[in-house]
């Protein structure tokens, strides 16, 4: 029972409050504060057309808050660079690099010379689990949107026929990598707020079933999108190899897999993770996840109590999710390593302050969001209102892809 009584952190889930304090002490700022005013920023560049931001205010109050915190001079470094102003940019990321030391706690945040290059890489499957899973990089576009680089999970079953989850842009090469692999048989897109490339990659693979799942047919990007099947629990996919299980009571819409034989969870925007030394995750990827909430750990960014319908359904689909066998998670906001062995165990861990919360802790999550981020409530309402009204083609309010 002491669990329950915790008192939350309502910006790092899955931190109490006095794990967020010591976090602070740690880092040197309070890091909730912090992180309130960088989800401001990352709202104003990159969900403009949603919440409205004024981001230069923003940034004014985070240097009268934080004076010569190195974080300061990394956004404006960001939002800069999405201006186009390289120059500038490069000046505010110099001031940083002066002021970060090699150990704090969140210098893994910076991005390394060849990062923030943007130069586009070459993107190539890596295989992951011999023989049976790979992973396929989606680099971000020159203009940094989609903001999030994700990743494609690629699956070979045992019959050797290749399912691709989480499509992204694939260049020829890639395309080429995958039908090497085995005859590509579907694109499954699990999750509503991913939408971006779907036609295109269905386009690149025209001999591969396009999955979507039901949430795409209510969100506005994917309303039109032509599917030739949405998942459904009552008719699993691939029920020789693969659970399959819709996350009920909650807005992401997300349907989440387990391939038996590899013992791989593949999820999307159920989690997000940012590991202190993974090696395969983007710059933004990490400030972005940061921002959120998630230091070094796996769990649900700060914004998603808002997406909770059902508590009670939302919490019973989790655990049989967990109940599952599975050693490797495969995220697609987060690196292959971000949990490098024995997944079940560690979501369960970072999961049990969930699996404990009440009702009346979950409105106190999203109460506390709501009162740090008013503006976003305001938003978030009136686009739900204008959603309500409008059929066709307002932008997706969520992680896009
Ligand atoms: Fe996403």
């Amino acid at each position: 029972m002491a669990s329950s009584r915790r008192k939350l952190s309502a910006t790092h889930l899955g931190l109490d409050v006095s794990e967020e304090r010591a976090l602070n002490e740690r880092v040197g700022v309070d890091i909730g504060a912090l992180n309130v005013l960088l989800q401001r920023v990352f709202w104003g560049i990159h969900q403009a057309d949603v919440i409205r931001i004024d981001i230069d205010a923003t940034l004014e109050q985070l240097r009268a808050r934080f004076p010569g915190f190195f974080v300061v001079p990394l956004i404006e470094a960001y939002v800069l660079r999405v201006r186009r102003q390289h120059d500038e940019a490069d000046a505010a990321l110099a001031r940083a690099r002066e002021l970060v030391t090699p150990d704090h706690p969140l210098a893994y945040i910076m991005p390394t010379d060849e990062e923030w290059s943007f130069k586009p890489r070459e993107q190539a499957l890596e295989e992951v689990a011999p023989g049976a899973v790979w992973r396929l990089r989606s680099p971000c576009a020159p203009d940094l949107k989609p903001w999030i680089e994700t990743y494609a999970t690629v699956v070979r079953r045992d019959d050797g026929t290749v399912v691709v989850f989480n499509p992204g842009p694939m260049s020829p090469g890639a395309i080429a990598e995958l039908r090497a692999l085995g005859r590509v048989t579907h694109l499954v897109t699990p999750t509503k707020f991913h939408n971006q490339f779907i036609e295109e990659a269905a386009r690149a693979l025209p001999e591969a079933k396009n999955i979507g799942c039901p949430g795409h047919r209510e969100n506005p990007p994917s309303r039109g999108i032509a599917f030739d099947a949405l998942l459904s629990d009552e008719a699993p996919l691939f029920p020789d190899d693969f659970k399959q299980k819709a996350i009920l009571g909650t807005e992401l819409g997300e349907v989440v897999f387990c391939h038996r034989p590899s013992r791989t969870l593949i999820a999307h925007d159920l989690m997000l993770g940012n590991r202190r030394g993974a090696a395969d995750v983007s710059f933004e990827a990490r400030f972005f996840a940061f921002a959120f909430g998630l230091h070094d750990r796996v769990g649900f960014p700060c914004y998603h109590p808002l997406l909770w319908l059902n508590h009670g359904k939302m919490k019973a689909s989790m655990r049989e999710v967990l109940s599952w066998e599975f050693d490797r998670y495969a995220l697609c906001h987060g690196g292959w390593d971000t949990i490098a062995e024995d997944a079940r165990a560690e979501l369960e861990r970072s999961l049990q302050w969930y699996l404990n919360l009440g009702t009346f802790g979950a409105l106190g999550l999203m109460g506390t969001f709501c009162w740090r981020q008013p503006s976003f409530l305001r938003d978030f309402l009136r686009y739900k209102i204008r959603e309500s009204f409008r059929r066709s083609s307002p932008p997706a309010l969520g992680a896009g892809q």
